[in-house]
Order: structure tokens, then sequence, then C-alpha cells
């Protein structure tokens, strides 16, 4: 056993494999990895703390990151019924390459006033020579390219002040530099120059910058599902906007000036949200009718967004199609499974699989190993307490066992209801870190042990059982009845 050979629970390797990291769920694990090959959905039930939520998170970890983008687009003809897109990561970048290309003149840095050749990192603001902004020393006269800009940022005393203070060193080379030039009808104009990538200058003029303009106004987007997110919705308990999505209300009724239109009111749901990744729905049958809803969705891969307060400017808008292509692993309690609609189970079970968990496993010298690995992996997930010695780590299997025993009936194994037993190592670390403790001693755990146990628990040592307790509660009814009667 790796706990005869340790100091202290700091010398135990952590798994970083967030699957590996579940301890003693063995089935589902093997399911997870089944789920992760072939896009499967699961339905996880077993009691509070025995790992659910950790299998769901640990199986999107595991997923390729999204690669879509969903935007809702201004549709002109008709408002009210924006028109979704969905772009790929590819098609993202070379989209805005294009869009940055499209308008303008390239010109060399040659061309361009001197003092935007300088600020744009090509000019030596004290020879005067072009170099490429990679030089921060001009090759020509070895002095620094930007000390001129460093020196103008100094003259103003703000930009003196946190030059001074930060030691910003020499300034950048800008991106762009906006100027003003008054054109032929002797009307002031704005003109931009832009550093290229490859070393280029590219001029915008007031033409160009209509254009750029007109280019973005007629391709109005809104994002709503952007490439760079989290590929895990964990919900439980969601009402249906949360759930579906929804359009804001406008209390401007999307008056052309003042409201704000519709397109870019809508909000996506968890289902859109989970696009391309793992929708876990906790305590599933808290859901009720909602479950339809998933059911849809998981057949269509697509559902509408709309405005779902029916008083609401929102309730007009419609966007259709909105992707919501998911893997779907529901958790619930052994007694709930019957209150999961029978359709949703059918579709679970035809594309997937019904786990049920384990709440002990034997008591063998390998399982005792993967206590040892849990202690030390709450320990560095916790953050805040310190590493526990071996006696520790002893009295938490010796308790794994016993409530394995006294709460799941079952002989010579250990609990695997983990997350209570978590909150006993909690508890002990911060019993040593009140006490300046290097490490949890067995004094810690023997405290945490007695004061971490449930109200049965309490009930059961307070008055031999938890029904005896029970009576506790009645005794007032009774109390208010003999008051009734001797007053009446
Ligand atoms: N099988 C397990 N292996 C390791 N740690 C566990 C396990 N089950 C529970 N835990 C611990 O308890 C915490 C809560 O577990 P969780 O996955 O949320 O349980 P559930 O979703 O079944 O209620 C986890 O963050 C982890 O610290
Ligand atoms: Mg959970």
């Amino acid at each position: 056993m790796i706990l005869d050979d340790i100091e202290s629970t700091a010398d135990v390797v952590v798994p970083s494999d967030p699957i590996a990291r579940v301890i003693g769920q063995d089935n589902a694990i093997e399911k997870i990895h089944v789920a992760i090959r072939q896009r499967r959905n699961l339905l996880l039930v077993g009691p509070p703390g025995v790992g659910k939520s950790m299998l769901a998170q640990a199986l999107a970890k595991h997923l390729t990151p999204p690669q879509q983008q969903i935007s809702v687009l201004h549709n002109p003809k008709a408002p009210n019924r924006p028109v979704v897109e969905v772009m790929r990561k590819d098609e993202i970048s070379s989209r805005s390459q294009k869009e940055g290309l499209a308008t303008g003149r390239v010109v060399s840095p040659m061309e361009v006033p001197s003092f935007v050749a300088e600020r744009l990192g090509f000019r030596c603001g004290s020879c005067g020579s072009l170099s490429g902004v990679e030089f921060l020393t001009c090759p020509r006269c070895g002095s620094n390219k930007y000390s001129r800009m460093v020196k103008s940022r100094q003259e103003n005393p703000v930009n003196k002040m946190l030059t001074d203070v930060f030691e910003v060193g020499p300034v950048k080379p800008e991106k762009e530099v906006q100027t003003s030039r008054i054109g032929y009808g002797g009307s002031e104009e704005v003109v931009v120059y832009q550093r290229t990538s490859e070393g280029k200058v590219r001029v915008l003029d007031q033409k160009a910058l209509e254009e750029i303009r007109q280019l973005n106004e007629r391709d109005k987007r809104h994002v709503i599902v952007p490439l760079e997110r989290k590929n895990f919705v964990h919900m439980s308990g969601a009402t249906e906007t949360e759930l579906l999505g929804d359009v804001r209300h406008d209390p401007y009724g999307s008056h052309p000036e003042i409201g704000t239109p519709a397109y870019l009111r809508v909000v996506a749901g968890a289902i859109h949200e989970a696009h391309e990744g793992v929708l876990f729905i906790d305590e599933l049958p808290h859901l009720e009718h909602l479950q339809n809803f998933i059911l849809t969705a998981m057949q269509e891969k697509k559902f509408p967004i709309t405005g779902r307060n029916p008083q609401s400017a929102g309730a007009s808008v419609k966007v259709k199609d909105v992707p919501c292509d998911f893997l779907f692993v529901g958790a619930c309690n052994i007694v709930d499974v019957s209150k999961i609609l029978p359709p949703l189970r059918s579709r679970i079970i035809g594309n997937g699989y019904e786990i049920l968990l384990e709440t002990t496993m034997p008591d063998t010298p390998e399982n005792r190993d993967r206590i040892l690995q849990f202690v030390a992996q709450e320990i560095a997930t916790d953050g805040r307490i310190p590493h526990a010695s071996p006696e520790v780590v002893k009295a938490i299997i010796e308790e794994a066992k016993v409530r394995a025993q006294g709460v799941d009936n079952a002989k010579n194994s250990l609990t695997l209801r983990l997350r209570d037993l978590g909150g006993v190592v909690r508890m002990a670390g911060d019993l040593a870190v009140l006490e300046d403790s290097e490490y949890i001693e067995y004094r810690h755990v023997e405290r945490s042990l007695k004061e971490s146990k449930s109200i049965e628990h309490q009930l059961q040592e307070r008055y031999g059982s938890v029904w005896s307790g029970l009576e506790k509660d009645k005794s007032i009814v009774l109390d208010h009845d003999s008051a009734d009667r001797s007053y009446g």
C-alpha cells in the first residue's frame, strides 16, 4: 500500500486527467469513455455526493473545443425575423482578414508623412532613416528609434508621471495613426494610417472609411454563442428562458430611432450555449414539463429562440433553427427516476446509457489507496488547507468503512459518498489552520469527525434512534392540544 510509504499526502501524485480523479465508479467511467468517442447521452443515477457532477465535467473536458460561432443577423425585410448564422472557426479568421483588405490603399512607409512613419514605428526619430518595426534600435545611427516618442510623452505632465511611475520604457510603435487634413473643398477630412502585417501602410481616406462603415452596416451581426466558450453548461432548476433563450423586452418597441433592434435583443439559452459541448442537467425531474423541450432539442439539434414573456415586445420576435447539438447528461436521485419523462428516458437509452452509480466499494488495499488519493485530491483542490499525515488518512479510511456499513449496510466496504467525507477533510484542515499546524494531524480529524455528524446521526446518538428523535417534533403539537382542552 502506498499509504505505508508516504510522509504526508503531499507525496501523493494527484492525476491531472479529471476522469482519473473519479474514484470507485469504474462502470460509469467506462461509459464516459464510450460517450466521448461515440457522442452518446447519459443518465447518471445515484444519491448526492458520489461523483455525478464530476463525471459530467470530466466528459466535457475530453471533448474537442467548440469550432462554431452562432450569431443572429439583422433581417432588413423582416426585422422581427432575424436570421441565424453559423460560422466555423476558419471562416471567422479568413473573413476578418478579408474585411481588413477590402478597402483603402496600401503604400510604402516612404509615402506617408514623416511624423506618421515615426509613430507607426518605421522612421528613426534621430536620423530620419526608415527601417522595419522589428528594429527597436535604428540600424543606421544606432539610437533608440522611439526615444523621441518617449520625450514627447514626457512633455505631457500626466504621461510623464505614468512614465516615471511605471517605467514604461520605449513607447511601442502604434498600429494606427489618425490625422486630419484640409480636403479640396476646404473642409476638414479624416485620414487613418494603419500598419499592415507586411510592413506597409494602409491609407484610409474619408471615402474608404465610409465604405467600411457601410460594410458594417450591411452586416449587422450579434454573436449569441461565441467561439471562445466553455463546453460544459450546468443547469439545475432552470427556468424556461434560461433553458431555451429569450428575446429581451424593448420599452420603445423597436422604434427605429430610440428602440433597440430585435436582433440585438436575442439571448441564447443553455441548450444553445451547450452546442458542441455537454448540457448537464442536475436533478432532472425538477425540470418537470421543460423536459419536453430538451427532448425536442435533442431530436432536432436546433431550437428556435423567441420572446417567452407574452406581455413583452420580444414575444413577436422569432429566430428559427438556432443550432443546439449537445451531449446530454442528466442526473438524479434513485427515488426520482420515475419522474423523468418516459420519452426522454427512451431517447437517452436509444442513444446512450443509464448508469446507476456505486455507493460503496470493497475494502481492499487498492481501494484504500484510492481513498488516500481522494484525501490528497480534496486538499489540492481546496488549496487553503495543509496536507495530512498518514494517521489522518487511516482515520478517514476507517470512517469510510464505518459509513459503508452504517449508511449502506455494506460489510467490508468503503463508502463512495465522498462529498460528505470531503467535508470531514476540509473541517479537519480548518482546525489545523487555526492551530498553525504544518499538517492535518490525527487530533484534528478526530474532532472534525465528531462535529461533522449529520442531524440524523446526532438524533440517533441523543435519542437512541431517528424515530424517537422525530417524536420531539410531535410532542409540541400534543402540548397545544392539551392546552386547548384546558381552555375549552
Ligand atoms: N467518486 C468520487 N471520486 C472522487 N471524489 C468524489 C467522488 N464523488 C464525490 N466526490 C467529491 O465530492 C464532491 C461532490 O461530488 P459531485 O460530483 O458533485 O457529486 P454528485 O453530483 O453526485 O452530487 C466532488 O467535487 C468531489 O470532491
Ligand atoms: Mg452534483
